[in-house]
């Protein structure tokens, strides 16, 4: 059974990702602060395949032995989804210095560090997936969210480099950009915000976790082997 890592897979698009996948039979070691209701119910009913690692990635030095716990109890890691982040909005001119560093930490610094060592066994292995969630924000912009947006530009350009890094290992590197879904990070859009989004869309609809995590299982798989170094968008056409 392949193992695959994957941050922040207690809610959202985290918790589709995580579902889609176990339905397809690969094991997956769960990371992120806290469990919830919904996610024990998943732990129960797939007591052999979903494992959790409680895991708060402020906490940047301790990465390396959550990767090295992770790499001992669950042996070969085939893949990595760089899911977890914070969508704290701000308009800069107001925003704290230490909101900033946070949110860089957990979205840019800690998907970095988690790669760099669950990387080394992909590398023994010549055989690896890593996929970075980033959003249609690192491209198109959105006005409250410039800090967020430079995080998910950056996971962009970091996969661009590592699959140059890491290809002649037969490992593939690539980011999802997702457009607006509800989550509780988009929580506070409201209903008449996320319909303009729907109607400015090509596909005059919005789309659904359950659609990106379609895009990581295909990421995930054998007929994606020669696909390395892209961003795969999902977004119902919004920046077509
Ligand atoms: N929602 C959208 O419209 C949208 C659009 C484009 C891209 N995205 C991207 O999609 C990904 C998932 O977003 P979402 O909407 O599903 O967000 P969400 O509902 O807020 O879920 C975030 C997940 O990350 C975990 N997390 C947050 N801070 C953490 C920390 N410090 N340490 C460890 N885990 C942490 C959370 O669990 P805990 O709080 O328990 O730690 C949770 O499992 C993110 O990368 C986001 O940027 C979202």
């Amino acid at each position: 059974m392949k193992v695959v890592v994957v941050t922040g897979a207690t809610r959202g698009l985290g918790f589709a990702i995580c579902e889609k996948l176990l339905r397809e039979g690969y094991r997956i070691v769960a990371v992120a602060r806290n469990s919830n209701e919904s996610f024990s119910a998943l732990l129960e009913q797939f007591p052999e395949q979903l494992f959790f690692h409680a895991f708060d990635f402020t906490n940047l030095d301790g990465i390396h032995q959550l990767a090295k716990e992770i790499a001992e109890k669950y042996g070969r890691i085939y893949g990595l989804v760089n899911n977890a982040a914070i969508g704290s909005d701000g308009v800069l001119a107001t925003m704290h210095d230490n909101d900033i560093g946070h949110l860089l930490s957990v979205n840019v610094q800690a998907p970095i560090i988690l790669t760099k060592y669950l990387i080394r066994p992909m590398l023994m292995n010549q055989q690896g997936r890593v996929i970075n969630v980033s959003s249609i924000i690192a491209e198109t912009g959105y006005s409250g969210l410039s800090v967020y947006g430079a995080s998910k530009a950056a996971l962009v350009g970091f996969t661009k480099s590592l699959a140059r890094e890491v290809g002649k290992a037969k490992i593939t590197v690539n980011a999802i950009a997702p457009g607006f879904m509800r989550t509780q990070m988009t929580g506070e859009l409201d209903d008449e915000k996320l319909a303009s989004i729907a109607r400015r869309s090509a596909l005059k609809s919005l789309i659904s976790c359950d659609d990106v995590a379609q895009g990581v299982s295909y990421l995930l798989s054998s007929g994606a082997s020669s696909v390395t170094g892209t961003t795969l968008t999902i977004d119902a056409g919004s920046t077509a």
